[in-house]
């Protein structure tokens, strides 16, 4: 069985990764601080897969806590690295925090893999890097846009630093610009757990249904848009993390074709937040509390993939429709309040 190390597997598209990989044949370790998800993930994917992944608590920023864990687990095939901060607000206020986090954990790891001669990593992009395209749907020849927050600046710079190492060093990247991922495992075991306020809209929307929140802000209905409300190709995690799992065989099966590559995961399809929530609407059976205000700094218009490159070379396809993506975030929304 091929071990593979999974930075950040305790978090919302990490654990659904695992899942697959688990259910694929590979033997999991998990490497993550925690800082944002809850030890208790370990064994609820346990339970989905019927086997435990190995769990390291460490802070791959911290250089001798990523170099013990790589001489601990020799014998890592492969690397999927989850492993970073994500909030685009956050990282306004915390630019250094995001830097020192987002990078110091990719160079950290990369500096191992050249050590121990583990040539594969899967790397956690983000369809942040391309802006506001000029032309949609958006694919992976767009041009990148300057970014919009130092979040989305570490993305960019990461690829670049992986696209470096694969000119100098035997490593060999597939980097996976995600668009937005939502919903939740199927068995509701799994899935998202922001800490505090949710920032992203299916959290809200399930917390506000749940009346953990009195309402839900619209940001914005006087968009460029056909009901004025941004759009964005919502992925269902479960669709994502088997994107995972295809770009990991097609490593490990050395059928690359470049050293680096790069493919859009999403599914094509761009929905506005009203979309969203009249989907939540009609699978939860709840009616929403939402208020439109006025727009959130920083948001784009609209933004949706061109997945076909990821369709054909990958063979993989995004699944599952907007409904079971509102119906399963919904699901688990109840499991955690019940
Ligand atoms: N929205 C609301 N109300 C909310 C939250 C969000 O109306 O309370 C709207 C936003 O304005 C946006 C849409 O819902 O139009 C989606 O917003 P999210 O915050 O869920 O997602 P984003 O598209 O802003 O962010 C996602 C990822 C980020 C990534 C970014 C790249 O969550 O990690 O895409 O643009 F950086």
């Amino acid at each position: 069985m091929s071990k593979i190390l999974v930075t950040g597997g305790a978090g919302f598209i990490g654990s659904h990764t695992v899942v697959e990989l688990q259910n694929s044949g590979f033997e999991v370790v998990i490497a993550d601080n925690l800082s944002n998800s809850n030890e208790q993930v370990i064994s609820q994917i346990a339970e989905i897969t019927s086997k435990k992944p190995l769990f390291e608590l460490v802070d791959l920023a911290n250089e001798s806590a990523c170099k013990n864990l790589f001489e601990k687990h020799s014998d890592i095939v492969a690397v999927i690295h989850f492993a970073a901060s994500k909030a685009v607000g956050e990282s306004v206020e915390k630019p250094l925090f995001y830097y020192q986090n987002n990078l110091c954990s990719l160079l950290n790891v990369l500096e191992n893999m050249v050590i121990h001669a583990i040539k594969p990593i899967v790397f956690s992009s983000s369809c942040t890097v391309y802006g506001q395209p000029k032309i949609l749907p958006v694919d992976e020849q767009s041009p990148l846009q300057p970014a919009e927050s130092p979040y989305g600046n570490t993305k960019q710079i990461c690829e670049e630093i992986l696209s470096d190492c694969t000119k100098a060093t035997s490593i060999h990247v597939i980097a996976l610009r995600y668009f937005n991922p939502i919903g939740a495992h199927e068995t509701a075991l799994i899935g998202e757990l922001p800490l505090g306020v949710p920032n992203n809209l299916m959290p809200f929307i399930t917390q506000t249904a749940a009346g953990i929140r009195e309402k839900l802000s619209v940001f914005g209905n006087d968009y460029n848009t056909p009901d004025g409300t941004c759009i964005r190709d919502y992925i269902h995690v479960v669709d994502l993390a088997k994107a995972h799992v295809v770009a990991l065989n097609r490593m490990l099966n050395h059928q690359q074709k470049q050293s680096i590559e790069y493919f859009n995961v999403g599914t094509g399809n761009g929905f506005s937040v009203l979309d969203v929530i009249k989907s939540f609407e009609k699978t939860s059976g709840q009616t929403l509390n939402y208020q439109i205000v006025g727009r959130r700094a920083g948001d784009i218009e609209q933004i949706w993939a061109n997945p076909k490159f990821a369709n054909e070379e990958l063979g993989w396809k995004a699944e599952k429709s907007l409904d079971d993506m509102t119906l399963s975030a919904w699901n688990w929304q109840k499991k955690l309040i019940q």
